[in-house]
């Protein structure tokens, strides 16, 4: 069978790359895809824009392809599942009422309030109650988070160290300056602690959580500096205690899944949990996100020996209760993404990729982001343009290798952490 993966980024490369280790899975068709699935056996991309259902809906029936599945956000958010649903074209991933949970932070805010998820306090302020947002920020103090409400390319969120800053960021949302968020904000208590990922696969009855996964959002080394996609991640995040993970699949992710199909919702593909762990130990969760996550999935995939495809087929058939437990290789696995010089600000694209056989006989794999191929050259097309994985016994071997791998490429300007993973590496 072919499968047709939506999306572009190292998420895609690595999803592609999973589901063609799977015997039953003839090709892979990304739309559009970038110059790592232009370049891997089996798979071929398609250039189209991930919002032409149309187009898309094409691609899937020409390729008799036996489904699809849905790599970002901004699709899932405006109705890819639902259209392609109707044209009877099977999916992983939610639709746009499913997806709310994570293109709407005060519908998912109201909806972990409901159903008694533990998260922090918040306020919702439309334009009108401005001066609310005000004294809410003046009750609770600095610092607070600000969060436009809505799909901001990971923008839309201020960790404000003053209440001035707080209050900016306030004006700057109903100014519209995210984008389709905005409308309203959510004002939220700041927590403490460290974050983890926690993502998990369902058929919206049944829920299987994923490896608990750890990245580094920051661009500058000791998590210093502006936020950025994700410059590298590692799991199974150890900060994540056996016994947390089994309150993370009970007090969250059943719950959420339950509450979900009280509200008619029928939910299939990936539950993310963002989730912020205490010192004390206490889990809180500050967003949902509604599929696989970029770049957890590049560290979470290579450990997996389940079939992708077996998995999300049981998804999409409703048996997921009946599937057997999740396999798992031992071990650790790495990811450290080489960026463009410049990013997340600007930078310039079409810089020659060279290295990449080499990182690869190093033991890595090396998933590409922002990458095309022009006329059978590779050249770099994003800001963060390659994530490089490598599993081993533990994680001191897995970043050895990953880094032996990253020494091995070169690109202008290719910009990159030494330090992922400093909280798991003894070296
Ligand atoms: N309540 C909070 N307390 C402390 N930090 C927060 C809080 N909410 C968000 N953050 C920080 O802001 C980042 C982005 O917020 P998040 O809710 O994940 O939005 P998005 O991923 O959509 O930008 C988080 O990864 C975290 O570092
Ligand atoms: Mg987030």
């Amino acid at each position: 069978m072919k499968v047709l993966v939506v999306g572009n980024g190292g998420r895609e490369h690595a999803l592609a790359w999973k589901l063609l280790q799977s015997d039953k899975i003839e090709g892979v068709v990304c739309v559009p895809g970038n110059g790592g699935t232009a370049s891997m056996e089996g798979c071929e991309n398609v250039k189209l824009a991930v919002d032409d259902f149309h187009g898309i809906k094409e691609v899937a029936l020409n390729h008799e392809i036996a489904f699809v599945v849905i790599g970002p956000e901004v699709p899932l958010a405006i109705g890819l599942a639902d259209y392609l649903k109707q044209q009877n074209i099977r999916v992983f991933g939610p639709t746009q009422t499913g997806a709310q949970l994570e293109s709407s932070k005060s519908w998912a805010k109201g909806f972990m309030k409901d159903i008694g998820i533990p998260t922090a306090q918040w306020g919702v302020f439309t334009e009108d109650e401005k001066t609310a947002a005000f004294e809410f920020v003046d009750r609770y103090g600095a610092p607070i988070v600000v969060k436009a409400d809505g799909l901001a390319a990971g923008k839309g969120v201020t960790v404000a160290a003053t209440v001035e800053e707080a209050k900016a960021a306030i004006v700057a949302a109903f100014g519209g300056q995210f984008g389709m968020a905005g409308e309203c904000v959510v004002v939220e208590e700041f927590l403490h602690g460290q974050e983890a990922s926690v993502l998990a696969i369902t058929d919206g009855e049944t829920i299987r959580p994923l490896l608990p996964a750890q990245d580094h959002k920051a661009i500058g080394e000791g998590d210093t500096g502006p936020n950025t996609g994700g410059m590298g991640v590692y799991a199974p995040a150890p900060v994540v205690t056996d016994e947390m993970m089994a309150r993370v699949e009970t007090e969250v992710l059943q719950r959420a899944i339950a509450g979900l199909k009280e509200r008619g919702i029928d939910y299939c593909g990936i539950l993310y949990a963002g989730l912020m762990i205490s010192p004390e130990g206490e889990v809180n969760v500050l967003e949902f996100n509604c599929r696989f996550g970029d770049p957890e999935t590049q560290a979470i995939l290579p450990l997996l020996e389940t079939p992708l495809d077996e998995l999300m087929l049981a998804c999409m058939e409703k048996r997921l209760a009946d599937f057997p437990p999740l396999r798992w290789k031992s071990g650790a696995s790495a990811c450290v993404v080489m960026a463009s010089g410049g990013y997340p600000g600007s930078y310039e694209n079409g810089k020659t990729i060279a290295g990449l056989d080499r990182a690869t006989e190093a033991g890595a794999i090396v998933f590409h982001a922002g990458t095309e191929l022009k006329a059978g050259e590779l050249v770099t097309a994003g800001g963060r343009v390659l994530g490089v994985s490598a599993i081993a016994d533990n994680f001191d071997n897995a970043f050895a290798k990953a880094y032996h791998a990253v020494d091995c490429i070169d690109f202008e300007g290719a910009y990159y952490r030494r330090d992922i993973g400093h909280r798991v590496r003894t070296m």
